[in-house]
């Protein structure tokens, strides 16, 4: 299920202008890192992509579904979205209703609903804590929780808003195992980070935003190699793309495989 944004410009009440012409598209089954300084517009934009907000200008189609005709409900049919902050997500006294709760909504069978919660768990790794009181749980596990309850909902488009913020390692790590995983199932992942090694790690496209504004959009390597740009929106490449560029290797390179690769070509040739 494909998204295309059209020409979006965003206005809050208050008068900020915090999306100014936004023109995107994102293919079935892509994955997709957003990066950008605070205050760049990237939770805005993605509130667009499940009617949180509305374009103050502009379109935004979800396949077929304009988002302008279709209500928030409706539209998570379509688009999974876990909050920046889950505790604006959470509200019931157990992990499995928690994450029983999306799907429940979406009417789905009772066979069907018990399939995607045990499915949900495993991916998440929270089988033992199905019981537990999501707030009892670290800001760690809750996250996850969060994560696990739109996982449940078995859209076709997921979207993570700063899944990373605060995580340790292994949370990392088990993140970047559901976004493997999401891949291989061919859903649409969209994840915001102010991680710029898990972006180069994990996503195959990166867009940044600056002010409102697309400011670059391709591959990891087309993209986290433009220090100037990036610097206009106060991202630093990997540490490994900085070290690869000052060295001169003839190709960008993003993870340290990448450039243990183009190093051992250069240095043989
Ligand atoms: N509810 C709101 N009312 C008014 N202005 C807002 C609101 N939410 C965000 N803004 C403003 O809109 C702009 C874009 O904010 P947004 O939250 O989309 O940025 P972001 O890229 O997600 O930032 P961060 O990395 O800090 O999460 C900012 O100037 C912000 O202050
Ligand atoms: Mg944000």
């Amino acid at each position: 299920m494909n998204i295309c944004v059209e020409n979006l410009s965003f206005r809050y009440p208050n008068g900020v202008l915090a999306l100014q012409g936004v023109s995107l598209e994102i293919a079935s089954g892509e994955q997709v890192a957003i990066i950008g300084q605070n205050g760049a517009g990237k939770t805005t934009l993605v509130k667009h992509l499940n009617g949180l907000l509305q374009p103050t200008e502009g379109r935004v189609l979800i396949g077929d579904w304009d988002t302008r005709k279709y209500s928030v409900a409706k539209l998570a049919q379509r688009v999974g979205y876990v909050f920046q902050n889950p505790d604006e997500q959470l509200f019931t006294k157990t992990v499995a209703e928690e994450i029983a709760f999306g799907p429940r909504n979406l009417g789905y069978s009772k066979e069907r609903l018990q399939t995607l919660v045990e499915d949900a768990l495993q991916l998440t790794q929270l089988q033992a804590m199905r019981s537990a009181n999501p707030y009892d749980l670290s800001p760690t596990w809750r996250k996850m929780v969060a994560i696990a309850s739109i996982l449940a909902m078995d859209t076709p488009i997921l979207i993570f808003d700063e899944p990373t913020t605060g995580q340790d390692a292994a949370s990392v790590g088990r993140l970047a195992t559901i976004i493997a995983e999401l891949k291989q199932r061919g859903k649409t992942v969209i994840t915001i980070t102010h991680d710029i090694d898990f972006c180069a790690e994990n996503f195959g496209r990166v867009i940044v935003m600056g002010n409102g504004q697309v400011l670059l959009d391709g591959s990891a390597k087309e993209v986290l190699g433009q220090e100037a740009i990036l610097a206009q929106t106060f991202v630093d490449p990997p540490q490994i793309t900085r070290l690869g560029l000052r060295l001169g290797l003839t190709e960008v390179v993003c993870t340290p495989q990448e450039f243990l690769d183009v190093f051992e070509t250069q240095c043989a040739a």
